[in-house]
């Protein structure tokens, strides 16, 4: 069933475990997410990148409202790092009520005024919306210790953006980084300990593929309820495309289909089951 991002989230955090928002791009990995949610008994969420959007926005928002729709799961739809306040509106005009107004690569007050003001747009239409301070980068590499401090989540920083804002949630920068971690990952507890003391809205972790068990379960504890994945499903799908397509004239389209889906599946159920959330539908 269709269900509201922060009725997902504000359940989740009150019975200690997260919800896994997942980045679809097609029929498949949609049909991924919500078998793999429904085989759990597990709410999740669908998320669309604005580049899955520029590929065919408005079948793949009818798609995952649809699929959420017809789930026996709750299921809610989201729009991932928005940048822009276009793609923000074509996405509530659409129908989707859950949103990352992403001004994180602004300057710090730039990006509390966008956000302020997409939040403002947002909760016209009773969105709920998701934002960002830090900077999650995409790379580790190259970066003194300094540098890489500066671009995470400051606490103080955190309670003034959100009063400011009036962001139903925040995701922190705490050393996550986005695609494969090219050395082991090593998150900031301490400083998400203190952004947990200081806020009571839910927390979002970016960039969770890659992440140990153990790191998982501990952002948990200090109040993280959604974690983004997209690479280790991505990688399924491609893996498998490469594994499975031969070159045979007698090659069946649908049985390449049904295995990409099924490794996705896979992926996205271990991670659910990393999250706490199976059985909590
Ligand atoms: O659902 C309709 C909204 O209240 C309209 O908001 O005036 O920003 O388009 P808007
Ligand atoms: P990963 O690609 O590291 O899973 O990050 C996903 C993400 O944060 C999407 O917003
Ligand atoms: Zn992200
Ligand atoms: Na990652």
């Amino acid at each position: 069933m269709l269900t509201s991002t922060q009725e997902l989230l504000e359940t989740a955090r009150r019975n200690a475990y997260a919800i896994g928002a997942f980045n679809v791009y097609n029929l498949e990995g949609v049909k991924a997410v919500v078998e793999a949610a429904e085989a759990l008994q597990s709410p999740a969420m669908l998320q669309l990148h604005p580049s899955a959007l520029k590929y065919g926005r408005s079948p793949l928002v009818a798609l995952c409202l649809e699929a959420a729709r017809a789930a026996s799961v709750p299921i809610s739809v989201h729009l991932d790092h928005s940048t822009s306040a276009a793609d923000i509106q074509d996405a509530l005009t659409a129908g989707m009520r859950s949103i990352m107004a992403d001004g994180s690569p602004l300057p710090y007050a730039e990006n509390l005024a966008f956000t302020r003001d997409m939040t403002a747009l947002a909760h016209r239409y009773g969105a709920v919306v998701e934002a960002e301070i830090g900077r999650i980068s995409g790379i580790e590499d190259g970066l003194t210790i300094a540098e890489k401090e500066a671009k995470m989540t400051d606490p103080d920083q955190a309670v003034e953006f959100v009063a400011a804002t009036g962001v139903d949630a925040l995701a922190v920068t705490i050393g996550n980084v986005h695609g494969e971690y090219k050395s082991p990952p090593r998150l900031d507890f301490d400083r998400l300990a203190r952004i947990r003391q200081r806020l009571s809205i839910p927390l979002v972790l970016h960039g969770a593929s890659g992440l140990p068990a153990e790191m998982i379960s501990r952002s948990i504890q200090l109040g993280v309820c959604k974690f983004n994945v997209n690479t280790e499903v991505r990688q399924a799908y491609m893996a498998t495309l490469a594994g499975q397509v031969c070159g045979d004239d007698e090659q069946d389209l649908l049985d390449v289909t049904q295995e990409a889906i099924a490794a996705m599946r896979s992926v996205i159920m271990e991670k659910i089951r990393l999250f706490g959330s199976d059985g909590k539908a």
